[in-house]
């Protein structure tokens, strides 16, 4: 395996001085790039993350066009409850449709730890070409769901603002809920460690809808599992944690042991600073529909940021995924700013 060209990604989790702040973007591969929306027109959605060379090309996109300092891998958090027994389906201009939620005891029946080799060896494929064909240019980031953010989906059955069936069935069957986040975290456990040795030099673990529960039932039905996680991949890889919308929980989420945590654009970098602490990084938190605006406002926006968050342990994101709508010249001041910064 090559030695990284670059590696302020790395550099900036593990604590160590950078010449200057690394910047990526969540949902970077895909969605608002016209070269990956061809590619759309030709392959259904999981045959593009199932084809480790679409997968790789689409993942190297960013990297070539926008200029970011990582690459994620292409893939969505929904294949870990494919693999585990789900059927799922991505509905173009929809979303995510399960069609069989699970909705008691009887459904996790259907359900099981699966061998991530055998259902997920594609994932692992594509991540050995893209670690290929970056040859060290730029590190590569391994992903997967937060447990409660995958038990959302596979109750819900589909997207939700509120969730609210997930968490009733989380206040209803606490012990089918606590079962079922169990099952997908060994899962997911596996998963990552496997993307590891295939070539992932970090992983993040995405907790979309972490905000949508109160400071108590987060502790319960989240980060008790996430905690698991990290725990797990302690000796394996830095891991980063972004549960948007839980500022409450900065604290107790730096105190996983995390390398990284995620910051989403609702709290001001100072606060965030002050809740988790200055043992740990802060990724982030440029409001993605703040990408619209016209470039001179952008890279006033991302100065006002970077100097919130300070040089020290500190890696520009954005607060949460790129909207398909952002023009790539946006995207690319957003990333030129951050680089231009000295
Ligand atoms: O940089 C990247 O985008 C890498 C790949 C990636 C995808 N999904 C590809 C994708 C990643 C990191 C994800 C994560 C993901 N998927 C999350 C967590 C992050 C977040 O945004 O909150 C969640 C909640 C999902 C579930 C999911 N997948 C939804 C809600 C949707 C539909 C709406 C959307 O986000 O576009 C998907 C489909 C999906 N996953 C697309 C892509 C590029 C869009 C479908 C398409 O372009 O054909």
């Amino acid at each position: 395996m090559s030695a990284l060209k670059n590696d302020l990604l790395l550099k900036a989790l593990r604590g160590e001085t950078v010449s200057r702040t690394p910047v990526w973007m969540m949902r970077q591969a895909g969605r608002y790039l016209p070269d990956y929306i061809k590619l759309r027109d030709k392959y259904s959605f999981f045959e593009r993350c199932e084809n480790p060379e679409l997968a790789t090309e689409i993942t190297v996109m960013p990297v070539d066009q926008v200029g970011v300092d990582a690459a994620i891998i292409f893939s969505d958090i929904l294949v870990v409850p494919q693999a585990m027994g789900m059927e799922v389906q991505l509905i173009e201009k929809v979303g995510p449709l399960l069609p069989q939620p699970v909705k008691g005891a009887e459904d996790l029946k259907r359900l099981c730890v699966p061998d991530v080799h055998e259902r997920l060896h594609y994932v692992f494929d594509a991540l050995k070409l893209t670690k290929q064909t970056l040859a060290g240019r730029v590190p590569l980031i391994g992903f997967a769901g937060a447990p409660w953010t995958l038990l959302c989906y596979m109750v819900q059955g589909k997207g939700s603002k509120t969730f609210d069936e997930a968490k009733g069935f989380c206040y209803q069957q606490p012990e089918v809920a606590h079962q079922l986040l169990q099952m997908i975290t060994d899962t997911t456990i596996a998963y990552l460690k496997a993307q590891v040795a295939a070539g992932a030099d970090t992983v993040q673990v995405f907790d979309s809808w972490g905000g949508l529960l109160s400071p108590q039932d987060f502790e319960v039905f989240s980060l008790r599992y996430i905690r698991q996680i990290v725990a797990a991949m302690k000796d394996v890889c830095p891991t980063i944690v972004f549960a948007k919308g839980a500022w409450f929980a900065l604290e107790d989420m730096a105190a996983t042991g995390a390398h990284g945590l995620g910051i989403d654009w609702c709290i001001k970098p100072e606060l965030a600073r002050q809740f988790a602490g200055s043992n740990i990084t802060l990724q982030g938190n440029f409001d993605p529909a703040k990408l619209l605006s016209p470039v001179p406002e952008i890279e006033k926006a991302v100065k006002a940021m970077l100097k919130g968050f300070g040089r020290e342990r500190y890696i520009a994101n954005l607060g949460h995924g790129i909207l398909p709508n952002i023009p790539v010249d946006h995207a690319r001041a957003f990333v030129e700013t951050v680089k231009a910064h000295g």
